[in-house]
């Protein structure tokens, strides 16, 4: 029986003892302000605290700790029961329990227990992913964020789809959710009617055609039957032209006449065809500069560009921000690996700041493949850096060369070296924060600065910590052992 995390509040050996016996991993803190550091980075199941921190200490831990919106069950060793007077103080702290010395196994175990049905009922109804989605559109508009940039998105999906803007245009790079967008003006406008897509790049300019307005039997080689194009089979639904910068010019001309008069013919038929389905375009190049470049039509681009839809790059800096809660988002939600379901609940922080240095030129669709990825590769509950596999190809040339993903050597104590170097940088020298980030204690955190003779000044003169390999993750370095 044992715990994910526990963070140990005491010097005496015995309680650490007993937190090395009952946690996964430990962390340790020697005082309430490291305590709150170490708890803020970890995440923990479990807090023991010695009884020697008294019911003051413990309170003024909780009021700091509700500030910070955190909340871990406390258990306090050591409280002698027969001071009754002493064990209501503690309880009215609000500690989760307490055990009356540290070889009170049984009672510990009991408490466990109680927390993982607590956690276990928790998880289950956080099963429902809607706090992932803009409030108001939550349940119609599956779609992930909480940056500024997604927000205005959703805005003007919001406006075109109340509106009788026909047509739509969606612009974005590729992967941005330009295909997700047009879902949720088509459910938004008309959510029973079809939904009918076609990517203008990927047929020749006769088969668009007809697989856009149908054509009619004998109207060319191979004609031997009528066909019913897309643009009817949507009816009053929607028909998303994917890539319609890739669309032929002379099929361009034939799609404008269609958005003003509101119809068309089948190739080779002389019946008008009404044409009531709403028509969204999807482009991920620059339209304008297709126009500049004779490659699309300016009266068509004109006519599309009404009120279009934009689509930020994930990069961009009103977007950014939405990394951390789309890698969260399809951690929860791949299906990926079955047998891992659930059990992989969050990413490292060192991941996380990963996933937000890298420039994701594959946008959204990128960030979901490498997540999905990481979920095979990762054994432990968090995905680390170790699992986050970005493919060099994939690399911008303005990355700081600190992603991983580029193997260059395989040196694991070079590699631990530059790991601790950083988590020392970032955390502004606080070795408790910085040994919490890692997931070792602060001794196993002296001891590896010393033996890879790290040091503040040195290493800021020799500039940022270069990453020539691939990390290893916080957890590999060294199982955590409890601070002295
Ligand atoms: N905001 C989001 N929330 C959740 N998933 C998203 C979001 N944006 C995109 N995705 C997912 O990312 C993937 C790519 O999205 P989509 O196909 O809509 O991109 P696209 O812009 O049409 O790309 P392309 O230009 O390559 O066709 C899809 O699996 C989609 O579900
Ligand atoms: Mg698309």
């Amino acid at each position: 029986m044992s715990l994910r995390r526990i963070v140990v509040v005491s010097k005496d050996p015995e309680v650490q003892q007993l937190a090395q016996e009952y946690g996964q991993e430990v962390f340790g803190a020697d005082n309430l302000a490291d305590a709150l550091d170490v708890v803020q980075t970890v995440n923990p199941d479990l807090m023991l605290f010695d009884h020697r921190f008294g019911p003051r200490h413990i309170h003024e831990f909780r009021n700091r700790a509700d500030k910070n919106s955190i909340d871990v069950p406390i258990v306090v060793v050591g409280i002698d029961d027969n001071n009754t007077d002493l064990s209501t103080e503690f309880i009215q702290t609000g500690i989760y329990d307490y055990l009356k010395s540290s070889q009170d196994y049984a009672q510990l175990e009991q408490i466990i227990n109680r927390i993982k049905i607590t956690s276990k009922t928790s998880n289950h109804s956080e099963q429902n992913t809607s706090h992932f989605f803009a409030e108001d559109l939550a349940g119609s508009v599956s779609m992930v964020g909480c940056s500024k940039a997604i927000l205005n998105t959703l805005k003007m999906i919001k406006l075109v789809a109340a509106s009788r803007c026909n047509p739509i245009l969606i612009v974005g790079e590729t992967g941005t959710g330009k295909e997700l967008a047009a879902k949720a003006i088509h459910t938004l406008r008309h959510p029973n009617e079809q939904f009918v897509a076609v990517n203008c790049a990927a047929l020749t300019a006769n088969l668009l055609e007809s697989e856009l307005f149908g054509h009619v039997k004998g109207s060319f080689t191979g004609a031997d039957r009528e066909k019913t194009g897309l643009m009817e089979l949507a009816q009053s639904g929607t028909l998303l032209l994917d890539e319609i910068s890739e669309m032929p010019i002379n099929l361009q001309a034939k799609l404008l006449r269609v958005l003003q008069e509101k119809s068309f013919r089948k190739v080779g038929g002389i019946k008008n065809i009404a044409c009531s389905a709403t028509i969204i375009a999807s482009s991920n190049r620059n339209l304008k500069n297709e126009v500049k470049a004779n490659r699309f039509r300016r009266d068509l681009y004109y006519r599309l560009n009404i009120s279009p839809i934009t689509l930020a790059p994930l990069r961009s800096q009103e977007r950014r921000q939405d990394i951390r809660l789309l890698a969260q988002y399809f951690l929860e939600t791949s299906t990926i690996c079955p047998q891992k379901c659930g059990k992989i609940t969050s990413l490292t922080e060192l991941a996380f700041e990963a996933l937000e240095r890298h420039d994701w030129p594959g946008n959204v669709r990128e960030l979901s493949n490498v997540i999905e990825r990481a979920i095979l590769l990762e054994t432990t509950d968090k995905i680390g850096l170790n699992a986050i596999y970005i493919d060099p190809t994939q690399w911008s040339e303005v990355s700081d060369g600190l992603t991983p993903g580029l193997i260059k050597d395989f040196s694991l104590a070079k590699a631990e070296r530059e790991l601790i170097a950083r988590a020392l940088q970032k955390t502004g020298w606080q070795k408790t924060r910085a040994a919490a980030l890692l997931g070792i204690t602060r001794a196993t955190l002296y001891a590896k600065v010393k033996q890879y003779n790290i040091e503040k000044d040195s290493y800021i003169a020799n500039g940022p910590v270069k990453q020539e390999q691939n990390e290893v993750s916080a957890s590999s370095l060294s199982k955590p052992v409890a601070a002295p």
